[in-house]
């Protein structure tokens, strides 16, 4: 299984195209947002450190990130599957980070413009005991009962950070900083694959499946 990055704006699809690879394969998820809701969850000290970045819409700084992401893949799941990173790197600084401790096979970028991701934003919801993710403006992906995952009948939420004002700042601080990264991995050749995601699901998810030749 390839070692790959799925990178992207806020809303492009990375947990969702995740979500997908999971069921047929043990390659391991690593979201850095994920990671940090966790925390948050928890009153963990990175927990408290990150959030009120992510409720601002700015990066976490990378001192924080770069520790948090080498302890994941330093472990033994990670060792015997390989990961998708999804949501890092997201900074030059957490590119080169990333290349001193593990070797990269595949950068997947999500291609998607801003105008067809605000509604993505606001209609998702996701499962807070699995991590299934919703969205209640597109058929394919609405729960079966409205507010309740399809697999734990609980709750379904909906992310502080997914609301327009704080959308917006993501999007911003996305294209401030993602150029630096897509530029230094479109410098190693053959490294970068672009999907289109704008897609349906199906689409996308099949576009990754030929990529990573799963
Ligand atoms: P993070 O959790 O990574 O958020 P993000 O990058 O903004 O991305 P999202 O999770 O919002 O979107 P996604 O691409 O996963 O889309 P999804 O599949 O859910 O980061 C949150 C915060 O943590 C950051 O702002 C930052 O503060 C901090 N942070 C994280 N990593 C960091 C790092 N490396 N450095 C510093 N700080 C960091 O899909 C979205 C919706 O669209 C869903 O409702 C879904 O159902 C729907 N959807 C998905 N695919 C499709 C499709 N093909 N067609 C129609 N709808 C679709
Ligand atoms: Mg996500």
């Amino acid at each position: 299984m390839p070692n790959f990055v799925l990178f992207g704006a806020p809303g492009a699809g990375k947990g969702t195209l995740a979500g997908k690879i999971k069921q047929f394969s043990p390659v391991v998820h690593v979201s850095t947002g994920d990671l940090f809701r966790a925390n948050i969850k928890n009153q963990t000290p990175i927990g408290k450190e990150a959030k009120n970045y992510i409720d601002n819409g700015q990066l976490v700084p990378d001192s924080v990130v770069i520790g948090m992401v080498k302890d994941r893949i330093a472990q033994d799941d990670v060792k015997e599957h390989g990961f998708m990173l999804d949501g890092f790197p997201r900074t030059l600084e957490q590119a080169k980070s990333l290349d001193e401790i593990a070797q990269l096979d595949v950068v997947v970028v999500l291609d998607i413009k801003k105008e067809d991701l605000k509604k993505r934003i606001l209609g998702r919801w996701s499962c807070p005991d699995c991590g299934k993710i919703y969205n209640i403006y597109n058929e394919e992906l609405t729960p079966k009962t409205e507010g309740k995952c399809d697999d734990c009948k609980v709750d379904l939420t909906h992310r502080s950070d997914d609301n327009e004002e704080t959308f917006q700042k993501r999007w911003d601080t996305y294209i401030s900083q993602s150029a630096a990264v897509i530029d230094y991995y479109g410098q190693k050749e053959g490294l970068v694959e672009k999907i289109d995601a704008t897609k349906t699901m199906a689409f996308t998810e099949a576009d990754l499946r030929k990529i990573l030749k799963l």
